[in-house]
């Protein structure tokens, strides 16, 4: 049995259903707000709980062999990012679970100060890592899924919004394999107690991006490309009437100022260790658009 927090999110959902492919058991770990039902009709048991409550995190950990740890904050890094997921460890730890798998994220170890959701990630690995339990984390980069509803609006409008540097670079993993990954983490006796950087194939800038679209749409795209400044104007006013939110922002703009992109090493080190070719951006695009 695999338990799935963030089951209902864009990796977890794909997770869930790729565990139901291969006729493996699994639990979706959702809230009682979230839209569960194509889960439940793929065949995983639903289990309607809070990753803030630790009772439902204990609850939900009975019988489980293997975790996979998806769940996003929204903002609330504290409490979902690190708190949910130590406790989570802690119960796993409990329940004798034989793996604990982490979705971490790509540049969580280079000490971003700004960045709550990095912190909160970096201080769960150190955990996982003591904890005695078998693990795998795995450190993504920008998922390909996000980019889908981008892509929708551009096929209809010809524009995209490119904040900050466009020639900044990024490898971003379509969410399709990031999900194998995670899976396969669990038998796979290299990914044991091992970290792993997750990227696509190519080494993209970000102004590659709306010329991807550009090709498959067939459209010249239509770049709007404010500079940083602009969004930290836009964060600072903000902070006047919310600084919680203005804190969380944090972790937005350490992505837009940096380079998150893995090596040709890096990339050849998870193919061969998962026997996977990694997909690219504009073949995961063009699969899911059917051009
Ligand atoms: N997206 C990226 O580009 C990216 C890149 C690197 C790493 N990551 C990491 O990868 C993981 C998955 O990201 P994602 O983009 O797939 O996430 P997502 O789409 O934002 O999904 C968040 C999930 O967490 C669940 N959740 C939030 N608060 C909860 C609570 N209190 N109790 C129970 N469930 C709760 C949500 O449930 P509801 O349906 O109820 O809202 C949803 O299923 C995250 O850890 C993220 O930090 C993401």
């Amino acid at each position: 049995m695999f338990l799935v927090t963030g089951a209902t999110g864009g990796l977890g959902r794909r997770i869930v259903q790729l565990l139901r492919e291969r006729d493996m058991s699994v639990r979706s770990f959702v809230r009682l707000t979230s839209r569960y039902s194509e889960l439940e009709q793929r065949g995983s048991q639903i289990f309607i709980g809070d990753l803030q409550q630790d009772k439902d995190l204990q609850k939900a950990c009975q019988g489980v062999q293997y975790i996979i740890s998806a769940h996003g904050s929204g903002g609330n890094a504290q409490g979902l990012d690190y708190r949910a997921n130590i406790e989570l460890i802690d119960q796993a730890k409990a329940a004798g679970v034989q793996h604990f798998v982490f979705i971490s994220v790509l540049g969580v170890d280079r000490g971003y100060e700004d960045a709550p959701v990095f912190k909160a990630k970096r201080e769960v690995e150190k955990y996982l890592q003591a904890s005695g339990l078998n693990y795998t984390i795995l450190r993504p980069s920008g998922f390909a899924s996000n980019l889908l509803p981008l892509a929708e609006r551009f096929r209809q409008t010809g524009v995209y919004l490119l904040i900050g540097d466009p020639k900044s670079r990024t490898s971003i993993v379509s969410t399709d394999d990031l999900a194998k990954i995670a899976i396969d983490s669990v038998n796979i006796e290299e990914a044991k107690n091992q970290i792993f950087s997750v990227g696509g194939s190519d080494i993209l800038q970000r102004q590659d991006i709306p010329r991807i679209f550009g090709r498959i749409f067939n459209k010249e795209p239509i770049v709007i490309n404010p500079p940083l400044l602009v969004f930290d104007g836009v964060r600072s006013a903000l902070g006047l009437f919310n600084p919680n939110a203005q804190n969380a922002l944090g972790t937005l703009r350490t992505l837009l100022d940096n380079e998150f992109f893995c090596t040709r090493d890096q990339v050849e080190r998870l193919e061969s260790t998962f026997k996977i070719t990694m997909e690219s951006l504009e073949s995961y695009l063009r699969r899911y658009f059917g051009s």
